[in-house]
């Protein structure tokens, strides 16, 4: 390595977003989730992220943020607390400044949460430039990325693996952990052609942040029963998965969908999320799969976009349905189209 690649480095990654079908909604200790949870990883929803590392002599910590090349104040304290983790781990890093370049492929304002994307692409970068100064073994790599992932926002954990990824400690779960996410791969094959197609009917910002939602369950009347509800979908999506039963894991995806929102709103203070055009497209959704016999579901995040789930040899029917029936319901007519996707990609600088 020449003097001047030691001074200054520069590593760029791509990392998707992941829509969960057994929620993450509770959490304790640093980042340790109350419940395990499970994911499919999106293809098209991605954050693209490139960190530049220069060596800096005031041993004073700098970072810069750009988001859409322009510099950005209000991701730096997520952003900053991500580095003060990742420096527990390689003190190394104390001794650099730091440009961050960020963009998404999907509309920043669409209300689809960024932070899964975003911290499992920055992860992947300092573990990247961990790697290249010797601070880190290649075997860890993965594991690495996905813990200093969780530390930045809990969910990121789940973005760096290809098909369907679980995160937190599960009995049936050969290597499963509340620190970091693993792949799963004990899956019928048509799950993993699954498409996405993404309801936006709100864009704008969510009102209640995924930080302090999580923080509605310490003391929640609701909140021991939810975490074994959650133990408990888990066995059940599992077996579904395993059988490639589609109809059953309809049901229990939208369980727990509406479960996470029963939670919030029956927190204190509470907070109603859907909007009456969530509810509209659930109901238009359940119609069409009873009288068309065709698995389609629905899943929420914390907000009121609605994620339809469907097989890949459903597509042309279901993408009409949306179309025809569901579009109007949609902030401006947009929804997304997305599948289960690879997970991340390393970029050439
Ligand atoms: C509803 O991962 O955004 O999307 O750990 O506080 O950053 P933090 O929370 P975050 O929570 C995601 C919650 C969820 C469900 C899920 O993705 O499992």
């Amino acid at each position: 390595m020449s003097d001047f690649e030691s001074i200054i480095h520069e590593v760029s990654w791509q990392s998707p977003s992941n829509i969960a079908l057994v929620k993450y909604w509770g959490k304790h200790g640093v980042q340790l989730p109350s419940n395990p949870s499970i994911s499919f990883t999106l293809n098209s929803c991605r954050t693209k992220t490139k960190l530049i590392s220069r060596k800096n002599d005031l041993s004073v910590r700098s970072i810069d943020v750009y988001v859409d090349d322009q510099l950005k104040s209000d991701f730096k304290p997520k952003v900053e607390k991500l580095f003060d983790h990742a420096e527990r781990r390689f003190p190394f890093l104390s001794s650099y400044s730091f440009e961050i370049r960020t963009n998404n492929t999907f509309p920043h304002s669409s209300g689809i949460a960024s932070s899964a994307s975003g911290m499992s692409a920055l992860a992947l970068c300092i573990c990247s430039f961990a790697l290249a100064q010797e601070a880190l073994e290649e075997s860890d790599f993965w594991k690495s990325a996905s813990e200093l992932a969780r530390l930045g926002s809990g969910s990121a954990c789940r973005s760096l693996f290809s098909g369907l990824s679980v995160w937190g400690e599960h009995t049936s779960i050969q290597g499963s952990s509340d620190k970091y996410g693993i792949q799963y791969d004990d899956v019928h094959p048509d799950f993993l052609k699954y498409q996405d197609t993404i309801l936006l009917i709100h864009k704008g910002q969510k009102s209640v942040s995924s930080t302090v939602g999580h923080k509605l369950l310490e003391g929640h009347p609701f909140a021991e029963i939810r975490f074994s509800e959650a133990r408990n979908n888990m066995d059940l999506l599992l077996d579904c998965l395993r059988k490639g039963d589609k109809f059953e894991f309809a049901e229990i995806v939208e369980k727990e969908a509406l479960m996470l929102h029963a939670l919030m709103m029956t927190s204190d203070p509470y907070f109603i999320l859907m909007q009456p055009e969530t509810l509209a497209a659930i109901k238009k959704i359940r119609e069409f799969r009873k009288q068309n016999n065709i698995p389609v579901a629905f899943t929420l995040d914390a907000g009121a976009n609605v994620h339809v789930l469907y097989p890949e040899d459903t597509k042309e029917k279901v993408l009409k349905f949306v179309q025809d029936e569901l579009a109007s319901f949609c902030e401006d007519g947009t929804y997304l189209c997305d599948s289960v996707g690879f997970g991340p990609t390393k970029e050439k600088c």
